[in-house]
């Protein structure tokens, strides 16, 4: 738990540190930085931070790319509150980032937390062909061989405009591709700032696609029987039309999942040197009531 907030004040000192190098327009970078600024779980940068301990990666290497990653989850939340996407209100207990700005702003402020992050990866202090991999994987994994085409998949499903089969198959698809390719990419990006072997690389690999899968999971369950106001959000998947794994599941059988892929994800990496870190974070995705 210590290290956790140690990491904790790392990666929100390095994002005050970005805020600071000031820009115009003023209100600007308010909104830039209004909302990774506002606190969050930092699952993804502990993830990262973690994942890099057990290869030996410095820290003072791995916060960039935990920074990077927290600023690109920054930029997704973002779009994602908009009215034309989930019209969320409410945001990390506080209005979200459109309310205080105006929409333009809000579209651009996440455009501008994009492209950043991998303008902060470019000058980690780590070696070309090790960034190189790691812009490779999130670039991917954040956009269009991930987070981006499942958030798509996700309004294209609510709107009812998907041809599919399965309910069950597309809903796997979405959780895959909106949420645990983030987390994936979190823990292998993290664990390449070290020097992890390809087979090390593979479990590390796994974890982070069951873990995330379950997160996704959790989160669509809490949107039902979670609190608003510890959440920070507020519960709009009914009213949204949004395709989740209780709707295609149901609540037992989804909690049921979860902790089944938060088995498998320990499975994974139970037997490498330094995993307890990631063992516990798949506990917290698990039990955690926001
Ligand atoms: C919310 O992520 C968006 C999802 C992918 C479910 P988090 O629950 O990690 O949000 P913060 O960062 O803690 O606010
Ligand atoms: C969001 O899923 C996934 C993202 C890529 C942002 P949700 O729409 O369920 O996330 P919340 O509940 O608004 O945080
Ligand atoms: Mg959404
Ligand atoms: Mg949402
Ligand atoms: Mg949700």
């Amino acid at each position: 738990m210590e290290t956790l907030n140690n990491y904790r004040v790392l990666i929100d000192d390095f994002i005050e540190r970005l805020y600071r190098k000031k820009r115009f327009p003023d209100i600007f970078n308010e909104a830039l930085f209004y909302t990774p600024k506002s606190g969050g779980k930092r699952i993804r940068a502990m993830l990262a931070m973690l994942a890099g301990d057990m290869f030996l990666a410095k820290l003072e290497s791995s916060v960039y790319i935990a920074a990077a990653i927290e600023l690109i989850h920054a930029y997704s939340l973002i779009h994602d509150d908009l009215p034309a996407m989930d019209d969320d209100d409410f945001r990390r207990g506080k209005p979200s980032n459109h309310k205080v700005f105006g929409e333009a702003i809000a579209i651009l402020a996440g455009d501008g937390l994009n492209t950043y992050a991998f303008n902060v990866i470019s000058n980690a202090p780590l070696e070309s062909d090790k960034k190189i991999k790691i812009m490779e994987i999130l670039s991917s994994n954040a956009g269009v061989g991930g987070m981006v085409v499942g958030q798509a998949a996700d309004i294209l499903s609510s709107e009812n405009k998907l041809k599919i089969k399965s309910e069950k198959q597309l809903v796997n698809f979405i959780h895959k591709h909106k949420t645990a390719k983030l987390i994936q990419a979190s823990v292998v990006c993290g664990a390449l700032c070290g020097n992890p072997d390809i087979s090390e690389l593979e479990r590390i690999k796994k974890y982070g696609l069951y873990a995330g899968v379950a997160f996704q999971i959790i989160d669509d369950c809490l949107d039902i029987v979670g609190d608003e106001k510890k959440l920070g959000k507020k519960k709009v998947d009914a009213v949204n039309n949004t395709l989740t794994y209780p709707k295609v599941y149901g609540l037992d059988n989804s909690f049921k999942t979860a902790n089944r892929l938060k088995t498998m994800a320990i499975n994974e990496i139970k037997n490498l040197k330094n995993s307890e870190g990631l063992i516990n974070i798949a506990k917290l995705i698990i039990e955690r009531d926001r």
